[in-house]
């Protein structure tokens, strides 16, 4: 699909993120699970989009949602490729290190899509802000990957589409809902905000729980280790004679 209007810029907070983002980037077999990520992100999303497609009552929205769930597969497949590359040309171990993966989910958000049940407003809306997140982030992976120039064509070819995406669905929005569809913008943005928060939250439970666990593991775990050596030390070696008074233990089991 071609753009019909110029790229999005990005957000101050992706821009703000462009170091992080460079860093989570540079490192090649984080780069190959990442794009593995995304190209699964790309094709449920494409899925979501298709059963919209199934589902609208309408004719023009059924033709753009069809090429938009085509592009977003298309995607999926362009990612795929891309980390198979990467692959080949380095066969290492996956790192299962830091992955970024709460400030960048998925880069697209569209798996937290949900259609059946959805109008097309709610939908429109929730595309238009998925594929602005999208058009933003793309942005700045694209800038970062100067050090990848065929990844970062990956990045500029999907940019292309997800540009035109976030424009076309805010047109399509501005025509099913001439008079309301600022309002359902911003309800789409509380419950994108709602979402944000929830993940970050997650991923920061995530990590007090790890603390919390690691914490009593030094504090009471050590010292009972030092008392368990100590007592060690005082025990004499082979075998020691009993005492007469405690010889009674002869006379039963226990
Ligand atoms: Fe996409
Ligand atoms: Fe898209």
């Amino acid at each position: 699909m071609d753009s019909a209007r110029p790229h999005e810029r990005p957000t101050a907070l992706d821009r703000m993120l462009a170091p992080l983002h460079r860093w989570i980037w540079s490192d090649t077999d984080r780069r190959v699970q990442k794009l593995l990520r995304f190209g699964e992100t790309e094709t449920d999303g494409g899925r979501d989009i298709l059963r919209a497609a199934e589902v609208t009552p309408d004719p023009l929205l059924r033709r753009l949602y069809l090429e938009h769930a085509i592009d977003e597969f298309r995607h999926g497949v362009l990612f795929r490729h891309r980390a198979a590359e990467l692959l080949k040309i380095r066969r290492s171990h996956t790192n299962n290190g830091f992955q970024g993966d709460w400030l960048a989910p998925g880069g697209h958000g569209l798996d937290d899509l949900q259609v059946d049940g959805e109008s097309d407003i709610d939908m429109l809306a929730f595309l238009h802000l998925s594929e602005k997140a999208a058009a933003s982030r793309f942005t700045v992976y694209r800038d970062v990957m100067q050090h990848d120039p065929p990844t970062r064509a990956v990045f500029e070819e999907i940019l292309h589409d997800e540009t035109f995406h976030m424009n076309y669905t805010l047109t399509q929005l501005a025509r099913v809902e001439p008079e309301r569809h600022r309002r359902h913008l911003w309800r789409a943005r509380l419950s994108r905000l709602w979402k944000t928060y929830l993940r970050l939250a997650a991923a920061l439970a995530g990590i007090l729980g790890s603390l919390l666990l690691t914490i009593p593991y030094f504090v009471v775990l050590a010292p009972f280790a030092w008392l368990a050596k100590r007592a060690a030390r005082r025990e004499h070696l082979g075998w020691a004679m009993l005492s007469p008074g405690r010889t009674d233990s002869l006379d039963r089991q226990y």
